[in-house]
């Protein structure tokens, strides 16, 4: 059986699906690896480097796709990839299929099976395949350095004959994978950290991390399977008055908060980035879902009276070696669970392979 990576072609993206590490595991069941040259580049992983362990190099897209069985990539296809599919491969991406009628349209007239690494459920069982959340947790760190590197001030207290330097303070929205990432890397660098999240569970893991939780009392939050689903206005509003004492006090605000399969909620309006101090920054995480204040855009900094509000989109791509390593890690055990001794064999009653198959070619599954 063969498996193509290909490049990534989206604009600043710099991660790689596959690293050469994990061409040995698919060996192993039965899969040989195919790479578009240059694909693993921008990550430091060279062509040189995907030979030595065992892999082929392909000339461009349209040759990998020709020579595959399985094709892996970390966005979803072009319209000139779909167009070199057929029923005989099987898709393997983030797919983001909710969000993507016409995508998935174009995917399913070409025949092809398609899995969404983005659907992976959140269960135990499937952790060590589930990409959002190795993205998220090195994003979360990379968030806290990117607000540090856009602040006036260092993190930790550092007493020095010339004064004392108070350590910095950052509040965190959103204890997800992001969240607690963010909190122990602020705490790392010495900073006061606070944070707060709709579920009380939260606390704990927070206090866990040697950081205060600011508690909501409200029972306006809906949750499903562990995880935020819907936000009353009212509680927004309980929030607000809860976190604006620590916002106005705040250095770097990060905001992580994800409501499953909805627009990212706003939780600092214009009003409360003007209660916060001048030089003071928020790095907004959600801004590729909309954002969770009121002012951010993605792939901008924005200021707005002396508070800096910066939207970054795609903080893997700013760490593309260990995001592409990470990646590869997941992908290698996601295929490890689909293929044995080099055939597929998809359980479909499997709670992993049904929330993934986003497009199921009935050739395959007879
Ligand atoms: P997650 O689902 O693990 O965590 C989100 C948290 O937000 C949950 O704990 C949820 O309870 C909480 N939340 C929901 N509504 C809230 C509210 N009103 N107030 C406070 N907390 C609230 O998600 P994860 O993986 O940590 O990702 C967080 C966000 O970061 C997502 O929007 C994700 O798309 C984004 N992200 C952005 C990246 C980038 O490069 N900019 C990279 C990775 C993730």
């Amino acid at each position: 059986m063969k498996l193509s990576v290909l490049k990534e072609s989206e604009t600043g993206e710099t991660r790689v699906a596959l690293v050469p590490k994990s061409i040995s595991k698919l060996k192993k069941i039965g899969i040989d690896v195919i790479i578009e040259k240059g694909a693993g580049e921008k990550a430091a992983f060279k062509d040189e480097d995907y030979i030595a362990a065992g892999g082929e190099l392909a000339n461009s897209f349209s040759d990998a796709i020709k020579r595959a069985d399985i094709v892996v990539k970390i966005n979803p296809p072009t319209s000139e990839q779909i167009s070199e599919l057929g029923p005989e491969k099987v898709w393997i991406s983030q797919l983001f299929h909710r969000l993507n009628d016409s995508l998935i349209d174009a995917l399913s007239a070409t025949g092809v099976s398609a899995f969404s690494l983005d659907a992976m459920p959140r269960i135990s069982r499937a952790q060590s395949m589930d990409v959002l959340s190795s993205q998220s947790n090195l994003s979360g760190y990379k968030a806290v350095i990117s607000g540090a590197d856009n602040l006036g001030k260092i993190f930790p207290m550092l007493m020095t004959a010339a004064g004392t330097v108070t350590p910095a303070k950052v509040l965190i929205f959103g204890v997800g994978v992001a969240g607690l990432q963010a909190i122990a890397t602020a705490k790392r660098l010495g900073a006061v950290v606070e944070a707060t999240d709709v579920r009380p569970e939260c606390k704990e893991q927070t206090e866990s991390l040697g950081a205060k939780f600011i508690s909501v009392e409200d029972d306006g939050v809906k949750t499903e399977g562990g995880y935020a689903k819907e936000v009353t206005e009212d509680y927004l509003q309980k929030q607000k008055e809860a976190v604006n004492k620590s916002l106005a006090n705040a250095d770097l605000v990060i905001t992580t908060a994800l409501v499953q399969g909805a627009k990212a909620p706003i939780l600092i309006s214009r009003e409360q980035i003007e209660l916060m101090k001048n030089g003071s920054v928020i790095v907004d995480m959600a801004v590729a879902k909309g954002g969770n204040t009121a002012l951010s855009k993605p792939d901008e900094i924005v200021v707005h009276k002396g508070v800096k509000i910066v939207g970054v989109s795609n903080f893997p791509a700013q760490i593309p070696t260990n995001a592409s390593e990470l990646l590869s890690r997941n992908i290698d055990t996601f295929l490890s669970h689909l293929v044995t001794d080099g055939s597929f064999n998809w359980d479909f009653e499997d709670e992993i392979t049904k929330g993934t198959l986003i497009i199921n070619n009935q050739k395959l599954s007879s």
